[in-house]
């Protein structure tokens, strides 16, 4: 079970992980269209793993499609009931390896979530008992085009701490999948947008980023201090925006019978 405990950013998830309207839209247009050439005409029954605040899920409930979610963080799926107008997402507080649903979904989909799990055999033995269609995927701002951002991953280096890439979905998830039977498509689409250099230092200052939660607090102390010389040094204007790209990234797998 993934020990990355995300009620610590749970009030402030949406607004630091935010993505165009664009991209959202792509998003729900591709997964609107996948369950049609599927499965025909609505409605539809969706489960998504890891909903959290419902950032981008959301989106997908509506009169055709009704959408369940679940999540292992109490304070995430309360930031989700805060936005419903009305319950029309059915949410649960569990792990994705224990999933509190049975039967068939028309679709299960895991945005942004399986680069956290440190068990992705059992994640999709669990997965694949409720659903023949999957969507792993993810919709994000790149942090990478930021001076600040990247700066501070050199910093930590320079002192002696390296940022682990997460696991990408290529490579255990797509073989298991192809063996058992499933046809995988792509979809991907970046746009250009952009973001200011303060809510990226506000997010290292603040620690909203997940993976700053395994660097030793020596360690993040004086690597902040030294980018904040940094930002002094080069005269960065934190309020100033830079360009960056918005990315949605979809791997739809379907199992070959349906
Ligand atoms: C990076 S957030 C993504 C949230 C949402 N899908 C989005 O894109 O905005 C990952 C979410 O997965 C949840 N999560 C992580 N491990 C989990 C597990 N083993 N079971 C259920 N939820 C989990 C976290 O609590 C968190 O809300």
């Amino acid at each position: 079970m993934t020990h990355i405990n995300f009620d610590r950013v749970a009030m402030v998830y949406d607004q630091t992980r935010e993505v165009p309207k664009e991209i959202i839209n792509l998003l729900i247009e591709k997964i609107n269209k996948v369950l049609f050439e599927t499965f025909g005409s609505p409605p539809y029954q969706i489960l998504s793993l890891g909903i959290g605040s419902g950032r981008v899920e959301k989106y997908l409930s509506s009169k055709d499609n009704h959408l369940f979610g679940i999540d292992i963080s109490e304070l995430m799926l309360r930031e989700l009931k805060k936005k419903q107008k009305t319950e029309s997402i059915a949410t649960a507080q569990a792990d994705v390896y224990n999933l509190p649903f049975r039967g068939n979904f028309h679709l299960i989909v895991a945005i942004h979530l399986v680069h956290l799990l440190d068990n992705l055999e059992r994640f999709l033995n669990e997965t694949l008992k409720a659903s023949k269609l999957i969507i792993i995927g993810d919709v994000y701002t790149d942090v990478y085009q930021s001076l600040i951002y990247s700066d501070f991953i050199e910093i930590l280096s320079k002192i002696g701490w390296e940022k682990q890439d997460s696991a990408p979905v290529d490579g255990f998830i797509t073989r298991e999948m192809s063996r058992l039977g499933f046809l995988r498509e792509d979809i991907e689409r970046t746009e250009t947008t952009s973001q200011t250099h303060y809510s990226i230092y506000d997010s290292i200052k603040k620690k909203y980023f997940s993976w700053l939660w395994d660097v030793p607090d020596a360690i993040y102390n004086e690597a902040l201090s030294q980018l904040e010389t940094r930002i002094q040094k080069k005269n960065i204007n934190l309020n100033e925006s830079y360009q960056t790209t918005a990315s949605i990234e979809l791997k739809i797998f379907k199992k070959r019978d349906i």
